[in-house]
C-alpha cells in the first residue's frame, strides 16, 4: 500500500515540472501585472508583499527581510515550487486558511503555467537586472499600480524639482505645497496623503517628495523618509 503511494506521489512530482514547462513566458510576464504592484522580483525589495527573488525551494513565509507575514503563512511549513505555487496561484485561501495575501486566485489552469513559467525564469538569482530593465519598460504599468493604489513608486532620492517638496503649510481644510521649482499647489487635506519610506527607494532625509495619486490630478502623496519629518515640516499657517 505505502509503496503504491510513493509511487502515486513520485509520479505527480515528475509530471508537475514537465507540464507547467509548456507554460508561455511571455504570456506569463504579461499576467505578472497582476502580481506586481504588490510583489518585486528584486532581491529584498518588499512591498505589500516579499520579493519573490530566489522563490523556488523558499519556505513559505521565511524571507527575513519581510516583516509582515501572517502567522498562517509562517506556520504552513510549505516549501515553494512548481505544484505549491499551482495550489496557492489557483486558491490561496484554501491552501492556507487565514493568510493575508488579498488576491483571489487565478482559476484558469494555463494562465498560471504562462505565470510559472515566467516566474520560475525571473526568480532566479542574477535574473533581476534584466527585469528591471523590464520594469523600467513597465514603467507606464508601474503608473498604473500606483493610480490603483499599490504599485512601483519613482525612486525618491533624485529628483526633478517639481517633485521636491520644500514647504507645506496647513489652513482651514487645505494644504498648500512648495515644490523646488518655486509652485505652490494646493490640495483639501482629504486628498493629500502623508506616508514615509525608509527604504533605499525612499526620499533622503529631511527631502520629502511628492508624487501625484489617482486619475483626477487632484490627488497626491508626500513621501518622507520618517514619521517625525512629518510634523516637523507642516506649518499651520493661513
Ligand atoms: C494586493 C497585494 C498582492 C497581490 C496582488 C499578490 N500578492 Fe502575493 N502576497 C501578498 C502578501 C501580503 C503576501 C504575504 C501573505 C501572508 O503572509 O499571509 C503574499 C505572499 C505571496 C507568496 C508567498 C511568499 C513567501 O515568501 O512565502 C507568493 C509566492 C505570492 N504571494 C505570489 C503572488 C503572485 C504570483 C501574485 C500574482 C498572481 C500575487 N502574489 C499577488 C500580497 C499580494
Amino acid at each position: 500500500m505505502n509503496k503504491l503511494i510513493v509511487i502515486g506521489l513520485s509520479t505527480i512530482a515528475l509530471s508537475s515540472p514537465s507540464s507547467a514547462q509548456h507554460g508561455d513566458i511571455a504570456r506569463g510576464q504579461r499576467d505578472f501585472r497582476m502580481c506586481a504592484p504588490c510583489h518585486s522580483l528584486e532581491a529584498d525589495r518588499n512591498m505589500t508583499g516579499p520579493s519573490l527573488a530566489g522563490l523556488w525551494d523558499r519556505k513559505s513565509g521565511s524571507l527575513q527581510s519581510f516583516e509582515r507575514y501572517s502567522d498562517a503563512l509562517k506556520s504552513s511549513g510549505i516549501i515553494w515550487d512548481d505544484r505549491s505555487l499551482d495550489a496557492w496561484l489557483s486558491d490561496p485561501d484554501s491552501m492556507v486558511p487565514d493568510n493575508e495575501m488579498p488576491f483571489n486566485g487565478i482559476k484558469d489552469p494555463q494562465r498560471r503555467a504562462d505565470l510559472l513559467a515566467f516566474l520560475r525564469e525571473a526568480t532566479k538569482p542574477g535574473a533581476a537586472p534584466q527585469m528591471s530593465a523590464q520594469g523600467q519598460m513597465g514603467d507606464m504599468g508601474g503608473m498604473m499600480g500606483g493610480m490603483m493604489g499599490g504599485g512601483r513608486v519613482p525612486k525618491l532620492k533624485s529628483l526633478e524639482s517639481n517633485m521636491q517638496v520644500k514647504a507645506i503649510t496647513y489652513c482651514h481644510d487645505t494644504y498648500r505645497v512648495t515644490t523646488a521649482d518655486g509652485k505652490t499647489r494646493a490640495f483639501w487635506e482629504r486628498n493629500l496623503r502623508l506616508k514615509t519610506d525608509s527604504g533605499k527607494d525612499g526620499p533622503h532625509t529631511g527631502a520629502p517628495a511628492i508624487v501625484p495619486a489617482g486619475m483626477m490630478g487632484d490627488r497626491a502623496d508626500v513621501i518622507f523618509a520618517a514619521p517625525e519629518e512629518i510634523s516637523k515640516m507642516i506649518e499651520a499657517r493661513c
